[in-house]
């Protein structure tokens, strides 16, 4: 063993592995040589180079293995450890330091006790992640051979028995991720009723790993499609990445504080963005508002029911032909609209406007027009405007790489927003941005030809990129865009890349393409709209909702999670979903559609889900055109319910609106599983029905149909029933409430907790915010 760096052990090469790699712990990739190290070994105080070489004969599984690597370790600061691994000529395609700026030397903090230790083998190479202070291993690459190829890569690290690994969104599975069979796949998609081990709408390469011993967080910075695979061999478990392209570019966060892990990693992606005091008011939306007039009464009846309404919401109900920036003249006219989201501001009130990024592809279209004047679309092969459909039928889609769209998304957003002149809404929400595309598959245009569309032609053969060849980390060329051997679990309808979202052949205007850059449509949409925001307003904090992200998109945007149904399995979803975005996403401002966006919802259901969103940080009820209205005033239940909530989210609004500036400043998350504020207690490590709310209060809602209980688990620690003040001594282990009532949601004060109260709620958040201020409980 050879340590080399100062105080403590840094770097050091372990030998005597030797390039073997046990059949049975990886029969698929048995045969692949893996890689050895090449040459001298260049470390000094805080980083390490290598040159790596295929140490056998290729094996080519899905393209052709890359000869040559560099690795780069560095210790950034003491907690956190960054480990690249990337082709030794700097081809294959990097995220763009414009999506995800990465630190810079001078912001890394010299480290002086460093947390973690890195070592390696030479040959073959392989390496470990582990605590100094206690040699607990917490990722270990022997075992299974690093493939490195054109179009996959491979790792995969040994995971001890007692870990419990959480993220790696968006999904809607279990808090805790299942130990073994579970594959997560990261690839952005439309994703109707938001299936079960399925990709979604979003990509975060990230796990947290918690043990008994403190919590790892550990984030592998690549936009590729990927499965991120758990599993279990007879020697133990693993996780493995198996990519389809990309660099190996991680980062190890020590924790060992769960929080802790939380902020390390804000700190690399980017920390929240801190939203508007109003975008913690309810907010209610619905498709298919057939006009202005149904939407006034919407507002009247929150009115007149008594239910605080702080935003409308304007789907793309209100555009003409489903076209973005145009009110549909005779059910929404300009005007009249105006002055409607006029009367709302005089109320206090908001508004949000749906904008979607697949433009129609039409030559009378002005922003169309614009567009393409502007350079702003992408195009096909040939030159011409990719095409796709989109709500607005025939569309093109912005390539937010090409230095014309930033500007014209800008100009559109000023022509139609000014406030003095257009409408004057408060936020955008920006849709169907993964992108989305209705062709189910590839095949769109051939199989359901319509007269008015010209169609995209299906890439036969060839898949050369417009571009000259690529610069520095743009991207491997001669690579088959496509279909790549290596088939990542995309659900979509023919699981190919492409299926349902822009063909992943299409060149950026950068010359990336759409094979590596497709995880970060969503969150460039949502990026150019914050942008555009701020030249519209400067002086105010943006609110800008997208569907779609990415790693970062926290400090872009807030996110809703996509089109669930009305029941209670998704009611439970909502919560896990909000758990894995808010503690370990470094994205604070986020919520499902409340009630259920698709399907009947019935008003029990709503009533519970009223009060559960009550607690979360994006509170928005929305429905689809096909399911029934569903407002609060509703039901007579629902609304009992939605006011009592409303009224504690708002005498709470300071506390919470607090806890999300500490977010957008640290990295703290604003609601978190118990095991944040219990590590050491076994019992909590499981619980996804519970959360905390900021830092001091435990919600433990009825979830169950049909069900006036709630079996709820209280840490051994004292707790006040936030409702009536009454002591509760938590004994570690699960309690019965019973007769929780329609209108009930069981809150407990953590003892030593100071709520800054407001002393009532009010009907607009600014109304609270002229309230007397108590400290509670
Ligand atoms: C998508 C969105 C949904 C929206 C609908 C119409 O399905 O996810 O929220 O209502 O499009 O714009």
């Amino acid at each position: 063993m050879v340590i080399l760096g100062f105080s403590t052990v840094l770097f050091a090469i372990s030998t005597g592995a030797l390039a073997v790699f046990p059949k049975s712990a990886d029969p698929d990739r048995y045969g692949c040589p893996g890689y050895e190290v090449d040459g001298e070994v260049t470390t000094n105080r805080t980083s390490l180079t290598a040159n790596l070489k295929l140490a056998g004969d290729a094996c080519n599984l899905h393209g052709t293995d890359i000869e040559r690597l560099k690795l780069t370790v560095e210790y950034q600061t003491d907690f956190r450890l960054h480990v690249k691994i990337e082709d030794a000529d700097s081809q294959v395609y990097q995220v763009q330091e414009q999506v995800l700026p990465r630190p810079t030397s001078s912001s890394n903090i010299t480290p002086v006790t460093p947390w973690l230790n890195f070592t390696y083998t030479t040959n073959p190479f392989t390496f470990k992640v582990a605590r100094a202070i206690s040699d607990e291993v917490l990722f270990d690459t022997a075992g299974s051979p690093l493939i490195f190829e054109t179009q996959y890569v491979h790792v995969r690290t040994s995971l001890p028995q007692e870990v419990n690994l959480y993220g790696l969104g968006e999904h809607s599975d279990s808090f805790g991720l299942p130990e073994s069979n579970y594959k997560r796949t990261m690839w952005n998609s439309e994703s109707p009723f938001i299936p079960q081990n399925s990709n979604l709408y979003g990509s975060h390469p990230v796990y947290y790993d918690h043990r008994p011993t403190g919590t790892h967080g550990v984030f592998l910075l690549s936009s590729s499609g990927m499965d991120i695979d758990l599993g279990r061999t007879d020697t133990g478990r693993y996780l493995e990445y198996n990519t389809i392209g990309g660099v190996l570019d991680f980062y190890f966060f020590t924790g060992p504080d769960p929080a802790a892990v939380s902020e390390q990693y804000a700190l690399i992606v980017g920390l929240p963005a801190m939203m508007p005091y109003w975008a913690l008011g309810f907010h209610q939306c619905k498709f298919g508002w057939k006009d202005l007039n149904h939407v006034k009464e919407v507002v009247a009846n929150y009115s007149a029911a008594g239910i605080p309404l702080e935003t409308m919401w304007g789907d793309i109900d209100y555009m003409d032909k489903r076209r973005d920036f145009t009110p549909d003249p005779v059910n929404f006219p300009l005007s009249e609209y105006k002055e409607f989201i006029n009367t709302l501001h005089q109320n206090n009130q908001h508004y949000v406007m749906i904008l979607d990024p697949g433009i129609a592809n039409d030559p009378s279209y002005p922003t169309f027009e614009r567009g393409a004047q502007s350079g702003a679309f992408l195009r096909a092969d040939d030159g011409s405007f990719y095409r796709g459909r989109q709500w607005a039928g025939e569309v093109v889609w912005p390539d937010w790489f090409a230095p014309g769209a930033q500007p014209w998304w800008t100009n559109e957003i000023q022509l139609t927003f000014d406030p003095s002149c257009g409408l004057p809404v408060d936020g955008l929400w920006v849709d169907m941005d993964e992108a989305s595309n209705m062709c189910d598959n590839t095949l769109c245009f051939d199989e359901k030809p319509s007269p008015a569309s010209t169609p995209t032609p299906v890439p036969s053969t060839g898949y050369h990129r417009r571009c000259p060849p690529p610069e520095l980390h743009q991207g491997l060329p001669n690579r088959n865009l496509f279909t790549p051997s290596y088939h990542i679990t995309n659900h979509a309808k023919d699981h190919s890349l492409s299926g349902g979202t822009l063909y992943t052949n299409i060149t950026n205007a950068d010359g990336t393409t759409q094979y590596d850059t497709h995880n970060l449509y969503g969150h460039l949409t949502a990026l150019a709209t914050r942008t555009a925001l701020l030249t519209l307003h400067p002086n105010l904090r943006p609110f800008v909702l997208t569907r779609s992200t990415f790693s970062g998109t926290g400090s872009v945007a807030a996110h809703w999670f996509g089109d669930n149904a009305s029941t209670w399995p998704h009611l439970r979803a909502s919560i896990t979903q909000m758990l894995t975005f808010t503690a370990l996403h470094a994205m604070p401002m986020v919520g499902s559609d409340v009630c259920g966006f698709n399907s009947a919802a019935e008003p029990l259901l709503c009533a519970r889900w009223a009060m559960v969103g009550a607690f979360q940080p994006f509170y928005r009820n929305h429905a689809d055109i096909t399911a029934p209205d569903q407002e609060f005033y509703r039901w007579e239940v629902v609304a009992r319910a939605a006011k009592k909530a409303i009224d504690a989210r708002y005498r709470l609004l300071d506390y919470v609106y607090t806890a999300l500036h500490k977010a957008s400043q640290t990295g703290r998350p604003v609601a978190s599983p118990l095991w944040f504020a219990w590590p050491g207690d076994e019992g909590t490590y499981g619980i996804e029905t519970q959360w905390l709310w900021g830092e001091w209060l435990v919600v433990s809602p009825v979830l169950e149909e049909g069900s006036m209980q709630v079996e709820m688990y209280l840490p051994r620690d004292v707790f006040y029933d936030f409702w009536t003040g009454e002591r509760v001594q938590g004994e570690g282990k699960v309690v019965t409430l019973a007769d929780v009532a329609w209108d009930e949601i069981p809150v407990h004060v953590r003892g030593g907790g100071i709520l800054p109260l407001r002393v009532k709620g009010g009907m607009t958040t600014s109304e609270v915010r002229g309230v007397n201020f108590e400290v509670g409980k």
